[in-house]
């Protein structure tokens, strides 16, 4: 497995699967460069023109960032990933749909949140991360205490964070994580099956979602106001 260790913290997935189309690089070559985003000023500087903004971490293909994104055309959409086929397979679909309000950062999304001010985002995605199921890998799951924290203080008051697992193990880790004790307060929770799960033009599906076999948890953490 390719290791990118940035700053001090490594990331374990995969950053290249196969060489990509000809149209792929020539998307990298003349859209990307448009779209890709490096530091938070490069998010400020879109920011005038869109009401909210969202964050997807590991979009995968892109599935869901680009039918959300077609579908609230008012909010910016910040997809963080890292895995160079998967931002090929966005790329594709969003020169072949003319999405404007999409913004790519091609590297760790933990990277990108740290940059981000106090009270920002207005909702986050984390959508079937990789389980990582092995005891000796636990510490590579993206849901940790560090990460939970980070995130918190990015949200507004009343900003959502949607999760969601098809792995049995990492079910009951977004549970047990969110559940904790030092979390106590700082979000309300709703949790959902595939029943119940809310519908999908409010929340689209993703290419793991379609092939999950599984029971599937689809959880809502929304950041309490103040006096709640
Ligand atoms: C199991 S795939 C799920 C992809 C997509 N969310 C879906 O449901 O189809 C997990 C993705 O998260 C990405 N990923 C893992 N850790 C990440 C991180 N720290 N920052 C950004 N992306 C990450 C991986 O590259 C991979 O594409």
């Amino acid at each position: 497995m390719q290791k990118m260790t940035i700053v001090d913290e490594k990331f374990y997935g995969r950053l290249k699967s196969r060489s990509l189309t000809k149209r792929q690089s020539e998307l990298f070559d003349t859209l990307f460069p448009k779209l890709e985003i490096k530091t938070f000023t490069d998010i400020e500087q879109a920011l005038p023109n869109y009401d909210k903004v969202l964050l997807e971490i590991g979009f995968g293909s892109g599935e869901h960032l680009a039918q959300m994104a077609r579908s609230h055309p008012a909010d910016l959409f910040i997809g963080c990933e890292p895995f160079v086929n998967g931002v090929a397979s966005l790329l594709i679909k969003i020169d072949e749909e003319k999405i404007q309000n999409i913004r790519v950062y091609q590297r760790d999304a933990r990277f990108l949140i740290k940059e981000l001010p106090n009270n920002f985002l207005d909702g986050v995605f984390l959508l079937f991360p990789d389980p990582w199921p092995k005891r000796k890998h636990i510490k590579r799951r993206f849901l940790q205490d560090k990460t939970i924290t980070d995130i918190y203080t990015r949200l507004k008051p009343g900003a959502f964070w949607r999760v969601a697992s098809d792995h049995k193990e990492y079910r009951n880790w977004i549970l047990k994580m969110f559940g904790q004790d030092k979390f106590r307060g700082l979000f309300t929770a709703e949790l959902f099956d595939r029943r119940t799960r809310p519908s999908e033009e409010t929340w689209a599906k993703t290419r793991y979602e379609r092939k999950a076999e599984d029971e599937i948890l689809y959880a809502i953490y929304t950041k309490v106001i103040d006096g709640e």
